[in-house]
């Protein structure tokens, strides 16, 4: 774990291994210039840095001062600056350095308005997907330390509530990471649910977890459905947590979806890529992560999470194709396709959180490859029923630095949903997959504002960045923590 420090000083005075400073695109910093006589300035003439993002230079024992490293880091655009840009620019330099196995870094802040995501940057870009590795050195390369350094006299204007909720975000962030990253032979149903009880037991949340049996009493036999071809018992992971004061009377309900791997069933997945499955309960990784995180903060919702969690698996117990299931709402669903499970333990969830009392909903799945090709791994896709409930969703998303893409849902889609045998089918056509998807889904909504996230290109990154490893992303955890935390005003 990061050890995160407040330190006031003149700049020249910081006492630092290595203390960074952002430079903006074609702005040499002041502060350094003004110590170093002109050598920001004319390292920038030389071009050799520009301040453009993910950019570094690193000297040793500036002169006149205490630090025994500068560390210059690229902030882009100064006019383009933003919590976003905070982020990513202290993550990017913190994976810079520690790579170089510079351990205790110095940070010095410029603007205090995002020292939260400062915070956040250097506890997100520290993270390695690694956790099943056992090379005793993996440690080297991890921060130890983390210190934000201020000028003189102004550390008391820094809260300190914001470095904290910068913690707590970033460490709730990983904490879904972790989760995602773990592979299906360790991270089953069962397993998930009691990484998320133990989670409720640290942060102070009521859990309670829905057994098979229970679920069979209920009647949620779309999930069960898709769990029955598995040796792995599902469950259904209820997370509650409830305000001291609320601002009203609205209850939120997060529901992530929860494939702790996904084979396709008998509508088998091709064997390329399939090891990528493991991540397809990234929706209720996330739902945790936020849980953990608004546990801590207290926003003044009240909230439940629900996260469906089974495994798709081929078997002589596996649905087939054409099989016919009966949802908790009572509505029957033909399965055309096995693939197509994540929407249909979604729905038994999204219906019990409706019989629980919720009054908002949203979702978070990994849920079509259709959304990939629609949006690639840009923009998580976003559907609603209401415009109004989704502005204030994007908005969470904007600030939170996890864009998404407003997708459409005009009735008119709902004629891809037909089904000679029952009420509907689990799948539409061959076109606008990420849109049927979400059409089944609003079909168990009962008309309450609704949003539904598709994250199945956003969740992973098949490539590193400069300010993140490669692999699990966390997306969207920030929102829903924004989400909540600006409930009602
Ligand atoms: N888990 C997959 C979707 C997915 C794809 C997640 C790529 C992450 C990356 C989902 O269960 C699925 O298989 N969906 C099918 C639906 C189809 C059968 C209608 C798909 O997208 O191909
Ligand atoms: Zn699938
Ligand atoms: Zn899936």
């Amino acid at each position: 774990m990061i050890e995160i420090k407040v330190q006031e000083g003149p700049f020249a005075g910081i006492e630092a291994g290595t203390l960074i400073v952002l430079g903006f695109d074609g702005e040499a910093p002041p502060v350094v210039d003004s110590v170093l006589d002109g050598w920001a300035g004319e390292l920038y003439a030389s071009g050799e840095f520009t301040g453009k993002a993910a950019e570094s230079a690193i000297l040793h024992r500036p002169s006149g001062m205490k630090a025994k490293r500068l560390a210059l880091a690229g902030a882009g655009k100064r006019d383009r600056f933003d919590a976003t840009g905070m982020r990513k620019a202290v993550a990017t330099a913190v994976r810079t350095l520690k790579g170089k196995s510079l351990r205790d870094l110095h940070f010095w802040l410029e603007h205090p308005e995002f020292a939260q995501a400062a915070v956040e940057g250097a506890i997100l870009g520290d993270f390695e997907p690694d956790q099943m590795k056992t090379d005793p050195k993996k440690g080297d390369k991890r921060l130890q330390s983390f210190t934000v350094c201020v000028a003189e006299g102004s550390a008391g204007s820094l809260p300190d509530e914001a470095i904290s909720r910068g913690r707590i975000l970033a460490e709730s962030q990983n904490f879904a990471r972790e989760l995602k990253n773990e592979p299906a032979n360790r991270l089953t149903p069962l397993v998930l649910a009691e990484r998320a009880r133990q989670m409720a037991a640290e942060v102070g949340l009521d859990c309670e977890i829905l057994d098979e049996d229970r679920m069979r009493q209920l009647g949620m036999g779309s999930l069960l459905g898709v769990a029955q071809g598995s040796d792995n018992p599902p469950a259904l992971i209820i997370l509650r947590y409830t305000p001291e004061y609320a601002s009203g009377d609205d209850h939120l309900a997060l529901v992530g979806k929860g494939v702790t791997f996904d084979t396709g069933g008998y509508s088998i997945k091709p064997a390329d890529g399939m090891e990528k499955m493991k991540y397809d309960m990234g929706g209720g990784a996330a739902v945790l992560g936020a849980m953990r995180a608004l546990a801590q903060l207290k926003p003044a919702v009240r909230i439940t999470a629900l996260i469906p969690t089974v495994e798709n698996m081929v078997s002589g117990r596996a649905q087939r194709p054409g099989d016919i299931v009966t949802t908790l709402n009572g509505k029957t669903v033909e399965v055309l396709n096995t693939d197509a499970e994540g929407r249909l333990i979604l729905i038994d969830a999204i219906t019990y959180a409706i019989r629980l009392g919720c009054t908002h909903l949203v979702d978070a799945a990994t849920l079509t490859g259709a959304i990939v090709v629609a949006l690639g791994y840009q923009h998580v896709g976003a559907f609603t029923n209401n415009e109004e409930f989704l502005g204030r969703v994007m908005t969470a998303g904007k600030a939170a630095g996890e864009s998404m893409w407003h997708m459409p849902l005009d009735e008119e889609y709902k004629e891809y949903l037909k089904s000679a045998y029952a009420d509907l089918p689990n799948i539409g056509g061959r076109w606008g997959g990420a849109i049927t998807a979400a059409k089944f889904l609003e079909e168990f909504v009962e008309g309450k504002p609704w949003v539904h996230l598709d994250i199945a290109g956003t969740a992973w990154l098949e490539e590193g960045k400069p300010y993140m490893a490669k692999g699990p992303s966390g997306v969207p955890v920030r929102t829903f923590v924004n989400l909540a935390m600006n409930w009602g005003g």
